[in-house]
């Protein structure tokens, strides 16, 4: 078994402009989140992330501190589903960082199920789960950044709709909808010098996708239809969602950059 954590051995670029900039990610503690919360770290970012789960956000801070950043990534425990309490996390955090100028839009579950299993209530806790707070997220830092004249807000989706994946509906329903977000929010910031864009994940071997959802057939399914023949790392992933936080994405807005090893 390859480690999960693990990707190919590279020396990525580093970016100059995210240096002290104040990032808020969402889901931070975990997978691809964690990834993202500790390379903007390690690029010098001064990065607040939320989450549900304690030990995991505590244990991404530790190694952020391991690591000597610049910056020890601060987070709050919050249920995103809660608006009235993730905002008033943002505004606490904001207050002792400094404005968000980047905003990573992350969290989500992917929980199995069917279309007859579904029920008002659960369609409700999909949508809250997946794209929700995404918009409220940024409701949050908006102000902010158009005071600044600039921003860079990603909205991390899932290439699942696209490929039709019939197992999730609530959530592929939901992680569609992201892309209306970032083509709406694209166009009413951009006079503002606030970029937004999507970044897809395909499969990603991140610990839960392979302690819950793993098996060898699926993994065989999924690398027929890479055409890079190999896993993709929630580490490989975050240097596209670093790229945009960055100014070299300066020009990028209204995109939706797909990170799946080529999965058609
Ligand atoms: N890993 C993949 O293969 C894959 C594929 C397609 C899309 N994605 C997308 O990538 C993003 C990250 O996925 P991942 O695989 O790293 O997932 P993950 O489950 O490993 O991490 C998600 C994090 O979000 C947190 N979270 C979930 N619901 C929350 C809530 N209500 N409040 C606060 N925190 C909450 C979890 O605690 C967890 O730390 C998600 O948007 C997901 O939809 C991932």
């Amino acid at each position: 078994m390859i480690d999960p954590k693990a990707a190919p051995d590279t020396e990525y670029a580093r970016y100059l402009s995210p240096v002290d900039r104040p990032c808020l990610v969402t889901g931070g503690a975990d997978g691809i989140g964690a990834a993202v919360v500790e390379a903007l770290a390690r690029q010098g970012a001064n990065v607040a992330f939320l989450d549900l789960q304690t030990d995991k956000a505590a244990e991404v801070a530790t190694r952020c501190v391991d690591a000597d950043t610049a910056h020890a990534p601060i987070y709050r425990i919050v249920d995103l589903r809660n608006i009235d309490a993730m905002q008033a996390a943002v505004a606490e955090m904001a207050a002792e960082i400094g404005n968000f100028a980047v905003l990573v839009n992350n969290a989500a579950s992917d929980d199995r199920h069917t279309w007859q299993e579904m029920t008002p209530d659960y369609w409700d806790d999909r949508l809250n789960t997946n794209l929700l707070h995404q918009f409220f997220t940024i409701q949050a830092v908006a102000p902010a950044m158009i005071s600044a004249e600039r921003g860079s807000i990603i909205n991390i989706g899932s290439s699942s709709y696209m490929m039709q994946e019939d197992f999730f509906p609530g959530y592929a329903i939901a992680k569609s909808g992201i892309e209306g977000i970032t083509q709406t929010m694209a166009r009413t910031f951009g006079p503002h010098g606030i970029r937004v864009n999507t970044v897809l994940p395909g499969w990603v071997a991140t610990e839960r996708q392979l302690d819950k959802w793993w098996s060898p057939e699926g993994e065989a399914g999924t690398l027929a239809e890479q055409a890079i023949k190999r896993r993709i790392y929630a580490k490989e992933f975050a240097q596209m969602v670093l790229f945009l936080a960055a100014d070299d994405g300066a020009a990028c807005t209204a995109q939706q950059f797909l990170v799946d090893g080529g999965r058609r």
